[in-house]
């Protein structure tokens, strides 16, 4: 269960956050929890976080590891200041950032060379959806940005599918639209990489995630946990998705 913070909360913020939300999830074993702050809040993330189960992330990664480029952060940069997580390709990198496969699998490869889990995000417009092409965009994306690790790299991996027309817009996948794409994605999984690659694959739904909605989605053999953006912000609705 992790939570995208996106370009929210100030380091204040991000500490009070930890005050409510870290009791409110100490006893769920059943999920791994992720929060990824914005680059500069991770500091303070972690050290909120540090006598929690609670992992903590950055949103985004360069795939070199220093040099001169200018804004950009490295991988081993993240690992020492205590992330554990990475997400990678969140449609708004490709969108507003120009983000494309290629980019999303040399990030992957970075953040796995220093022992990151990258989440990577794969998912649809609502033009491609009413075009037929959903599997289209997300095999090409899934090809293109995992189709080449080898496969102890790919186990490492959490695939993250948020299809975008459903992202901050109030409008959920249905759980049985959801599943789908997911069946779809481990189906892709499993011809690259193994039966058993695809049965170890954690791949999450993301868009428009809420407590109300998030039962029905879990329920999906499919859908192994949730990537959150509005309700991971604040702590009582992000501990109701993590404690479904
Ligand atoms: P949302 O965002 O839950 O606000 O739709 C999900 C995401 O962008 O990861």
């Amino acid at each position: 269960m992790a939570g995208n913070w996106k370009m929210y909360k100030s380091a204040a913020e991000t500490s009070a956050f930890f005050e409510k939300f870290s009791p409110l999830v100490a006893q769920a074993s059943h999920a791994d929890v992720a929060i990824c702050p914005t680059f500069v809040n991770i500091p303070a993330a972690v050290e909120a976080a540090k006598s929690t189960a609670i992992g903590i992330g950055a949103q985004d990664v360069f795939w070199l590891k220093e040099g001169a480029y200018t804004g950009e952060v490295s991988a081993p940069m993240l690992t020492g200041v205590g992330c554990k997580y990475v997400i990678i390709g969140h449609s708004e990198r490709r969108q507003y950032f120009h983000e494309t496969d290629e980019t999303v699998f040399k990030k992957t490869v970075a953040a796995l060379d220093v022992g990151l889990t990258p989440i990577v995000c794969v998912g649809e417009k609502l033009e491609e959806r009413e075009a037929d092409a959903t599997e289209a965009v997300i095999g090409a994306q899934f090809a293109g940005g995992l189709g080449g690790l080898t496969p102890e790299q790919f186990s490492r991996v959490v695939i993250a599918y948020e299809p975008i027309w459903a992202i901050g817009t109030g409008k959920t996948a249905t759980p049985e639209m959801a599943a789908a794409a997911h069946q779809f994605i481990r189906s892709e999984v499993r011809d690259k990489f193994g039966v058993n690659a695809a049965a170890a694959c954690r791949i999450l739904y993301g868009g428009s995630v809420k407590p109300d909605n998030v039962k029905g989605l879990m329920a999906q053999e499919d859908i192994d946990g949730a990537l959150v953006g509005g309700a991971s912000l604040e702590p009582t609705s992000f501990a109701a998705i993590v404690n479904f």
